[in-house]
């Protein structure tokens, strides 16, 4: 098997199960408790079905939209996620060539590998940066001063991990960053020879934008779970967030929201956008879909800000019917981050290219010229 044979889901997940250690793999695959909402995300696309028109004469759709003050030439992106050092040696770099190849948005995590200044060297493409607030505060005016300096185009705060969800798979691996060869851990790095040479003889893993200020996670190995407990802030408040709003000052999207009553707040203190998540479905295990909200949150807001759907995303068709309830533009993790283990950059164009043949060819069967004409009247829910 290899990135060849590659067409879904799926397929990145087997081929990133052979590559990856299983303490990373599980980490990337996991979610909260029983992984109810996690299962959800992509379930609930299900609910309801796409209402094509026919003989409209479509030719060649017009996949673009604008988000974040940037055109880019598909309606998805890839979702801020942490150390990606650990799926494949080029890390952020690989995803954020491969984003900028197609023309879309790369976003950094607060916890990547790769400092800011880095990326922003390798990659002109649309970048977006992803903040956590840290009970050290000084952690994120650096942050947000260097993403100015950097010229990243847009920045969100996630709200929904404040303290850590409780998956269960990072328990009984053990998984900690750094990775720490345990007796444990040490008979299934010791599976993966290739991956434990690379990581061995690439550049040293740090959490490169905050190793300057916390040796925890760069030089003292702790479970993600207990460096999201000892580092955030667990008491962040909507005046923490409208102090991130104002010190950045340019587009800005709240991460994690889920009520209609919080997509209004968002608007109160200056963002420009949210996007609705539920963090893959690794935090709050029951917590409703993102899909299953876009509705009634784009209805309530959809005029005043861009709306994008984070999670469960795994099919072109997803994004249309994510764009026809109301949606500017979709995210999605794992997807990619799987890819990127299979298969470095390549893996991830792969999937990008996937994605963008996927909205491409269900487009023209929809009957859509362009993203705007996905509407209401494109989507009919059953229930
Ligand atoms: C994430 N996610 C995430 N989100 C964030 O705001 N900061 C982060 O550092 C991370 N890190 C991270 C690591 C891994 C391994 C995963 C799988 C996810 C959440 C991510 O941005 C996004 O919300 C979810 O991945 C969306 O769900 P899907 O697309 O994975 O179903
Ligand atoms: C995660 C954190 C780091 O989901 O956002 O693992």
């Amino acid at each position: 098997m290899n990135l060849n044979n590659c067409y879904n889901f799926e397929d990145f997940k087997r081929l990133a199960k052979k590559k990856l250690p299983s303490p990373i793999f599980h980490y990337i695959d996991g979610g909260a408790d029983d992984e109810t909402t996690l299962r959800r995300n992509t379930e609930s696309f299900n609910d309801c079905d796409l209402v094509p028109n026919i003989l409209a004469s479509v030719g060649k759709p017009d996949l673009s939209t604008i988000l974040f003050g940037k055109k880019i030439k598909i309606p998805v992106f890839l979702a801020p996620a942490a150390m990606q050092r650990l799926y494949h040696p080029e890390g952020d770099k690989a995803t954020a060539r491969a984003a900028e190849k197609f023309g879309t948005f790369y976003s950094m995590s607060t916890m990547a590998n790769n400092t800011i200044e880095e990326i922003s060297e390798i990659s002109s493409g649309p970048k977006l940066f992803q903040l956590y607030v840290h009970k050290d505060k000084s952690i994120t005016d650096d942050l947000i001063d260097r993403c100015k300096v950097a010229n990243f185009d847009g920045m969100c705060l996630t709200v929904d991990t404040v303290v850590a969800g409780n998956r269960e798979k990072d328990h009984r691996t053990g998984f900690t960053t750094p990775p720490k060869l345990t007796l444990q851990s040490l008979m299934n790095f010791a599976m993966r020879p290739e991956w434990v040479l690379n990581y061995l003889t690439h550049k040293k893993f740090e959490l490169a934008n905050v190793s300057k200020k916390t040796d925890k996670g760069t030089n003292i190995s702790k479970s993600v779970i207990e460096y999201i407990n000892e580092q955030y802030d667990p008491a962040m408040n909507w005046e923490d967030a409208e102090y991130c709003v104002k010190k950045w000052n340019g587009p800005f999207a709240l991460k994690g929201v889920m009520s209609v009553e919080d997509a209004k707040r968002a608007i109160d203190i200056g963002c420009t956008a949210i996007m609705i998540s539920n963090h893959g479905g690794r935090q709050l295990d029951g917590s409703r879909s993102p899909f299953d909200q876009v509705k009634a949150i784009s209805d309530a807001v959809g005029d005043k800000l861009e709306i994008i759907l984070d999670g469960g995303v795994r099919r072109g068709t997803h994004v249309l019917k994510a764009l026809a309830a109301g949606a500017k533009a979709c995210s999605f993790g794992r997807m990619f981050l799987f890819a990127l283990g299979a298969g470095g950059q390549q893996g991830v164009e792969r999937v990008l290219q996937n994605m963008h043949d996927e909205i491409n060819r269900n487009m023209i069967l929809m009957g859509c010229k362009s993203i705007k004409e996905l509407n209401r009247s494109k989507i009919i829910f059953r229930k």
